[in-house]
């Protein structure tokens, strides 16, 4: 049987960190407000005077991922990488990782699928490795959210959620008969609902419009994130857990057998809302929203890496991961690290 499993991790966070007492220097906020509502208490933003951009950090999270696994860039057959802030509108932001990779010829795939980009991007990395078409993945989830945020008093509901950051992981495949122990990834559901799409996105540039995509007068807000908090609050809290007992029903597993629970980091009062709904204990959820915001598509394998590096994940530990985003899309992963 061959099967997929994950061979490093690796994330990266760029230097400068906005605690939310900063934010009120640009918009009306306070820190009372933003930890009550969301658990946050700062993020790291890329220096808004460089050009430092998604693959850069995408760069440095896999180049890290890639040490972890001790895997040579040149083992490395297929790059996915999952953003929703391109370094430009085309070609896909993973082109311009495989150029800043040196890595010129392999395939390097796009995904646009929000906070739940990581778990589609392991799922189909994982497609790949069990076909034999490919031996060893890297998949990214890269994000500078900072150059396309509303930083003034207009975007405060959405601005003050999100953080730049990276993580990638290298996943190899595997042959042989797994057992109860083998490190690998057990299995990935995935989920769309488009008639939620316009609950959280980005309306402009686009073409769902007569005349041109570029028309200036269109440009009045509109080209920053809308969101309706509430609406994304309810369906988070029901589709997440939802999701999870997919995950763990396929796989004849139970709450109970689950080590650690890395979920995305939207907001700390979703995780503790689908912890406390599932009857999961406080201390098995790993939580990284306060450091770092919600990174989107970088948040979990940022989770991992922490998690790895802080000792509380540790070989041999079943994981089970779920994300809920834009799309609507959510996601669940189970895998035994
Ligand atoms: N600072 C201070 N006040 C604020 C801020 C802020 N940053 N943002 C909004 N407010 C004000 C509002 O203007 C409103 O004021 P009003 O009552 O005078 O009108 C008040 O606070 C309450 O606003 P609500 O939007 O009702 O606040 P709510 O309790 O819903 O919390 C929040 C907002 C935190 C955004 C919540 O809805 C949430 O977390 N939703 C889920 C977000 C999420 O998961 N997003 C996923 C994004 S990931 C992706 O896929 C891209």
């Amino acid at each position: 049987m061959i099967y997929s499993k994950f061979l490093g991790v690796g994330s990266y966070v760029p230097p400068r960190v906005w605690t939310n007492q900063d934010l009120t220097s640009l918009m009306d906020t306070s820190d009372e407000w933003i930890q009550q509502r969301t658990g946050i208490k700062e993020r790291h933003w890329v220096d808004q005077d460089s050009a430092t951009c998604t693959s850069d950090l995408a760069l440095e999270a896999s180049v890290r991922a890639l040490e972890a696994a001790n895997v040579k860039k040149e083992e490395i057959d297929l790059i996915i990488l999952a953003t929703l802030s391109p370094d430009h509108e085309f070609p896909g932001t993973g082109c311009f990782l495989q150029s800043k990779l040196d890595l010129p010829g392999i395939p390097a795939l796009d995904i646009r699928q929000q906070c739940t980009g990581f778990i589609y991007g392991i799922s189909i990395a994982d497609q790949f490795l069990k076909s034999k078409q490919y031996k060893k993945v890297l998949v990214v989830g890269a994000e500078v959210h900072s150059k396309g945020l509303d930083k003034t008093t207009r975007g405060r509901d959405v601005t003050v959620l999100f953080g730049d950051g990276a993580g990638a992981v290298v996943m190899g495949a595997e042959e042989g008969a797994p057992d109860e122990k083998t490190s690998r990834l057990i299995n990935t559901f995935l989920h769309a609902d488009g008639r939620f799409a316009k609950e959280l996105w980005v309306p402009e540039p686009g073409l769902a419009h007569p005349g041109p995509r570029m028309a200036p007068e269109r440009f009045d807000g509109r080209e920053y994130p809308q969101m309706n908090g509430k609406t994304v609050f309810t369906y988070a809290t029901k589709k997440m857990p939802e999701v999870l007992m997919e995950s763990l029903s396929a796989a004849g597993k139970t709450l109970e057998d689950v080590d650690l629970f890395i979920f995305h980091q939207a907001n700390l009062r979703i995780n503790e809302m689908v912890a406390k709904q599932l009857r999961i204990p406080e201390e098995k959820v790993y939580n990284t929203i306060s450091r770092f915001g919600n990174t989107t598509a970088a948040t979990i394998p940022l989770g991992i890496d922490e998690a790895v590096k802080s000792g509380r994940l540790k070989k041999g530990m079943l994981v089970a991961s779920a994300a809920f985003g834009a799309g609507f899309t959510w996601a669940s992963a189970l895998y035994r690290w």
